[in-house]
């Protein structure tokens, strides 16, 4: 069940606890292939099953403690948005959110990848964030619904409420195709680099407040 509609011209429909597994869903399948995750879990069926569960707690961290928005009842696209208050990931929300199955469902490698992979960027993004912002946790769409203006329409829907706020907004990626279709969206590149210890390419994206 929808737990919110938002009547708007974008159509845009906000999730709440019981759509978590839904959108966690849509989510796993569009990162199956993203080079973040390959790094973390190799293995393409072992990524399948890690990556619902890595998802599941961070759709449920994105609906207690920011929006997690979609495109219909049938959920073919999902954003994760943490706002400026939230904008940094807390250790005991983390736990609120299910985060203790990341211990006990995933393998010591992954969880050791990931410990890394935090270690590393999650300075740069205090470095880069020092100022009240959204950040864009996750977006991602079905494959067979990708290049069809499900993510613009979900990224519109957003962009023109935090230029409202007159905030500015941050994202991080590891898919070089990425970057040119946030650039599309007024970001820019603030910080590339090589996440230490792996082949794994990074970017920080910013889009600057609007007065
Ligand atoms: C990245 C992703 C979310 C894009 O979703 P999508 O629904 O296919 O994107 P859209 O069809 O809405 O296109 C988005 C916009 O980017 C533009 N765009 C696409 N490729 C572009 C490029 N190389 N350069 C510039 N603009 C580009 C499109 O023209 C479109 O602009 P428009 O709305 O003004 O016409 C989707 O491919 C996906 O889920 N990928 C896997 C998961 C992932 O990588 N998520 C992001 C992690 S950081």
């Amino acid at each position: 069940m929808i737990s919110t509609m938002i009547p708007d011209r974008y159509d845009v429909i906000r999730l709440g606890k019981s759509e978590v597994t839904a959108a966690a869903t849509t989510l796993a399948r569009a990162f199956q292939d993203d080079p973040l995750f390959v790094y973390l879990i190799p293995d393409p069926v072992a990524r399948q099953n890690a990556l619902l569960v890595i998802l599941q707690v961070m759709v449920r961290y994105g609906v207690l403690y920011g929006e997690v928005h979609t495109t219909s009842p049938n959920i073919e696209a999902v954003t994760v948005w943490l706002p400026p208050a939230s904008a940094g990931m807390s250790f005991w929300r983390l736990i609120r959110s299910g985060g203790l199955s990341l211990l006990t469902k995933l393998s010591g490698r992954t969880i050791a990848r990931l410990w890394r992979f935090n270690a590393s960027t999650a300075p740069l993004q205090r470095r880069l964030t020092r100022l009240p912002h959204w950040y864009l946790g996750f977006i991602g769409v079905e494959p067979a619904y990708q290049k069809q203006g499900y993510a613009g329409k979900l990224l519109r829907y957003m962009l023109s409420r935090v230029d409202r706020e007159h905030l500015p907004c941050f994202l991080d990626t590891q898919n070089a195709n990425n970057v040119a279709i946030y650039q599309h969206f007024g970001f820019r590149v603030v910080e590339e680099t090589i996440i230490p210890g792996s082949a794994l390419k990074y970017w920080a994206m910013l889009r600057d407040r609007v007065e």
